[in-house]
């Protein structure tokens, strides 16, 4: 769906960003009348808070949106959404301003509340539209909010329309928009080509297993985003209960959030040399699905003992990240929903990264911040790389005991990473709740913070 501001047009709404501190100030500046129409209502500055103020004729002569206090502000993020999906039909632009640092991802909040899945369904539209405050980037803005709605639209496709084929197309016209170059490796040419994993974990699935190559810019940085493409985790023979299998078209979150990433990376013509790897499998459950105590060879070489068919992510991610290393590039970045472990450790707020680099580490840490984007770091801690060894194969694809999954699983993928800087995400990529700007659904996370972070250190 499109991100769009309102063109602006002398007869937009002045909507006035106030908090509870500075309410009285600027009631100071306004006439009886509309102080009265605010003790009236009730308006305190609260945060979400709106309040329209009527002209004789009844059309809307200003509005009001609460910015709380910042202890309310702390316990969110896009606090100008909240108010903006609760105002009135209206072309709005901002009057008062309260904090200039954060414009710019409030205003990005504004685009993203109006996001809507309605491939289905149809939904109402918000009603509220922004005319672009000076002093943002707008275009920078449009393509942000585009590149999340991807990657939203993405996973909350269920897998009967969003299968390796159909991640194969949304791939390709992806590439086609920004001129990109696109390859795909599918089927049994997998095996001829050696990605034996993916073709292993992918089958047993009617629409068959796929490696997709995109490749767009020609000078500056070499970066290569892999992202897990698990159209449907069923968990294989290893079959998922009910409850955890309900959510698994979420599955191929990682794949959506590289996606949607390099949407952000092209639009804005970021100075890389972008290569985007995504193995797009269904892990399905069939005669000659892979099995239990399976040894399978991975593409790098190393022998991997399955020991449960549900850890897949893992081996098809193991395949793309060789194929990424083989060229050496300056970055490699994985994004994936890869382990349940990563979801109980920090909830769905937070996207848990490795990265022993401490340059990335800093950019990372400084722009998640500014792109209300929140990453915690977990360690690629080496004391447990045993824990990944079972003896008669070089790797086990799942430790028992279950000690810090999502750790164990880093320490897996990294292995296939020798040669180049690694960093990988382990994502939710689901908002469980609606909350403002994020409507309940898929979700693109830690995608702006690698973006802002990648300007940074890619191109200075
Ligand atoms: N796709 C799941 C991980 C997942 C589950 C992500 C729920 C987000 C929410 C992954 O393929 C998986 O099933 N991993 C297993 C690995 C285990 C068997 C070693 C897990 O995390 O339980
Ligand atoms: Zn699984
Ligand atoms: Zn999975």
């Amino acid at each position: 769906m499109p991100a769009k501001f309102a063109d602006a047009t002398p007869v937009s709404i002045p909507l006035h960003l106030v908090a509870e501190d500075t309410l009285d100030d600027w009631l100071e500046s306004q006439t009886d009348t509309k102080r009265s129409w605010v003790e009236a209502n009730g308006f305190s500055g609260a945060l979400g808070q709106t309040l329209v103020f009527p002209k004789d004729d009844g059309s809307i002569s200003m509005a009001l949106a609460g910015c709380g206090t910042p202890a309310t502000r702390s316990r969110g993020r896009f606090h100008l959404a909240g108010a903006a999906a609760k105002l009135p039909t209206g072309i709005y632009h901002l009057e008062t301003v309260l904090i200039h640092e954060t414009l710019m991802i409030e205003t990005l909040g504004w685009l993203l509340a109006a996001y809507r899945f309605d491939r289905y369904a149809k939904a109402p539209p918000m009603k509220a539209e922004l005319v672009a405050p000076e002093g943002v980037n707008a275009e920078l803005l449009v393509a942000l909010a585009e590149g999340e709605m991807l990657t939203r639209d993405l996973i909350n496709t269920p897998a009967s329309d969003m299968g390796p084929p159909d991640l194969e197309n949304t791939a390709r016209s992806l590439a086609e928009k920004h001129g990109a170059d696109i390859s795909v490796i599918t089927g049994d040419d997998l095996l001829t080509q050696n990605f034996p994993m993916i073709h292993a974990v992918g089958r047993a699935a009617d629409r068959a297993p796929r490696l997709i190559d995109m490749r767009w810019g020609s000078s500056g940085k070499k970066l290569t985003l892999v992202g897990k493409g698990v159209c449907f985790d069923t968990g294989g023979l290893n079959i998922k209960p009910g409850v955890s299998m309900g959510l698994m078209k979420k599955d191929m979150g990682g794949a959506a959030a590289v996606l949607g990433l390099a949407h952000m990376i092209m639009s804005t013509g970021m100075k890389v040399q972008l290569r985007v790897l995504i193995p797009a499998v269904e892990n399905a459950i069939s005669s000659n699905a892979f099995r239990p105590q399976d040894i399978l060879t991975s593409r790098k070489g190393l022998t991997v003992e399955i020991n449960n068919t549900d850890a897949e992510g893992r081996l098809v991610l193991a395949d793309a990240l060789a194929l990424a290393d083989e060229e050496k590039p300056d970055q490699i970045i994985s994004m994936a929903t890869l382990t349940g472990a990563a979801r109980v450790a920090v909830g769905p707020d937070l996207a848990p990264y490795f990265s022993d680099d401490p340059a990335f580490v800093a950019a990372l840490e400084a722009s998640a911040n500014k792109n209300a984007d929140p990453v915690w770091r977990l360690p690629f801690h080496a004391p447990y790389e045993p824990m990944i060894e079972p003896g008669i194969a070089n790797l086990d694809n799942a430790p028992s005991g279950g000690f810090a999954g999502c750790i164990t699983a880093a320490l897996f993928l990294r292995r296939f990473v020798t040669d180049s800087p690694y960093a990988h995400f382990d994502i939710y990529g689901w908002q469980p709740t609606a909350a403002p700007a994020r409507a309940k659904g898929g979700v693109g996370q830690a995608t702006r913070a690698v973006f802002a972070a990648l300007e940074t250190l890619m191109t200075k």
